[in-house]
């Protein structure tokens, strides 16, 4: 019998056993994929090797060469094809698998839902396999769906282009249409890199554009080192297009990945947006967090709330609150909301919408929601959270138990660290009950998590149908 161990080429190898065959950068063989990852590559094994191979679907049968050799895993490329899925179909965009966003394009939508509701269900099976996954809620029409594009900017061949990084680069593919974007968001792209002379875009790093469906207004900022002359072309911008009510230069001398800094100079408007939250009129700084998917916003913050099962007398914490969104729904519902949020012209917004929408019984700190969680003392009948993708703290957690709410409502775009979290809350006593998965992001692989989150003694209950 001959075994393939996983040994990176250039190694010798790992035993002197003439049985054993190692496997090489470069080899080809027949492969058949029996899985898809949660990052959108086939799975497989080779003589018990995990193989993943991009562009590739589960009942999918092709030549696989290696491409890279890993510790226990190897990354294929697919050569030829000798089978093909019937959950395949032809994307609808030229740069699918090049521009690093939409990883799934190629996949059916529907079947895109079956796989993304069978991974979380591997996933949090493994944390407790109890918790109950229910299908994930999606869309009808899954393009065009996206409020908010950052794209970054350069020059190629002596011409401006725009579009979006290789995955893992820094790479500009260049792109002209994108099918997630709304139209607006298209429209505007299009003339913004058609009207930016080379000067102007070479000190420029991203364009930000971000369109409200609701009230139609768009805001576009214009992130770089320098503004060259960006006031003519604002005047045209908005002489073009008299739905955009913000144009924003944001100086950005930074050398790392973050896109956006502090020093910012309004060229027209306001630095605001005027968007919509279900029926919240809602204020949005360009540095405020909003979700991307308006309309499945709308569907995540209904299961969100109904979930928490508010009532007149709860006493609510809404940590990671952003613009105030989903506090000032919940307060519609409950006694008293407070939220807790980093980004100071996000808690300005929060506080703003209050006004706005005429709430009276929630208040919004600017805080890390840890600290947060740490020093306050005041119990609470329900907690929400929505963190960034990194999730939550170990601490922040066991700060949130020791407040000893009857229900934690955890909503999450990183199911993975979702996972991580739910572990961290059963140590401390806390159980996932249920999760609601919503489609926010087709035909990437992405997937927004509401998690319904209770007291051990609330679990044993509802068990015994108390
Ligand atoms: C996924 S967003 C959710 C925002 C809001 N709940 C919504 O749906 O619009 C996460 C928010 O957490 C905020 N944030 C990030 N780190 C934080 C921290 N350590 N403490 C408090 N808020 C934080 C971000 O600024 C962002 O507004």
């Amino acid at each position: 019998m001959i075994f393939w161990i996983v040994q990176a080429a250039d190694e010798k190898p790992a035993a002197d056993n003439d049985k054993i065959k190692i496997m090489k950068k470069n080899d080809e063989f027949e492969f058949e994929c029996t899985d898809l990852s949660d990052q959108g590559f086939g799975i497989g094994h080779h003589d018990g090797l995990t193989v993943f191979v991009s562009d590739l679907l589960p009942q999918e049968k092709v030549i696989v060469r290696i491409i890279k050799m890993q510790k226990t895993y190897a990354i294929g490329k697919v050569v030829q094809r000798l089978v093909t899925s019937k959950d395949r179909v032809e994307p609808v965009c030229a740069q699918a698998g090049k521009c690093g966003g939409c990883a799934l394009l190629h996949v059916n939508y529907e079947r895109q839902l079956a796989y993304k509701e069978k991974q979380l269900k591997d996933l949090f099976a493994k944390v407790d396999p109890d918790i109950e996954v229910l299908p994930p809620l999606g869309m009808d029409y899954p393009y065009y769906y996206r409020n908010k594009a950052q794209f970054p900017i350069g020059i190629q061949d002596g011409r401006v282009v725009g579009g979006f990084y290789k995955a893992r680069t820094n790479d500009i593919v260049p792109v002209e249409h994108c099918m997630i974007q709304s139209k607006k968001i298209n429209e505007i792209y299009k003339w913004v890199l058609d009207h930016l002379s080379l000067n102007q875009a070479e000190s420029l790093r991203h364009l930000f554009i971000r369109h409200s469906d609701a009230t139609g207004k768009v805001q576009v900022v214009f992130i770089g080192r320098q503004n060259k002359g960006l006031e003519g072309l604002t005047q045209k911008l908005v002489a073009a297009f008299p739905e955009v009510s913000s144009v924003v230069f944001n100086e950005n001398k930074r050398n790392d990945n973050v896109i956006l800094s502090d020093q910012y100079t309004v060229l027209y408007g306001s630095d605001s947006l005027d968007e919509k939250c279900l029926d919240l009129d809602i204020k949005l700084h360009f540095k405020s967090f909003f979700q991307v998917n308006p309309k499945q916003m709308e569907v995540l913050y209904a299961q969100a709330l109904e979930l928490a099962d508010l009532h007149k007398t709860d006493e609510v914490i809404e940590l990671y609150s952003g613009t105030g969104t989903i506090g000032l729904l919940a307060a519609r519902k409950a006694g008293h909301v407070t939220g807790v949020e980093i980004v100071p012209e996000a808690v300005e917004n929060a506080k703003e919408n209050q006004e706005r929408n005429g709430i009276e019984n929630a208040d919004f700190i600017c805080m890390d929601a840890t600290k947060f969680a740490h020093q306050n003392t005041k119990p609470a009948d329900v907690v929400m959270v929505d963190p960034p993708r990194k999730g939550m703290t170990t601490r922040g957690i066991e700060d949130i138990a020791a407040l000893a709410p009857k229900r934690v409502v955890y909503i999450s775009c990183n199911p993975r660290t979702l996972a991580r979290d739910l572990g961290e809350f059963k140590k401390v006593g806390y159980r996932a009950l249920k999760i609601q998965p919503v489609d926010m992001f087709p035909n990437t692989t992405g997937m927004e998590c509401a998690a319904l989150i209770v007291k051990d003694e609330t679990l044993n209950a509802h068990i015994a149908g108390i």
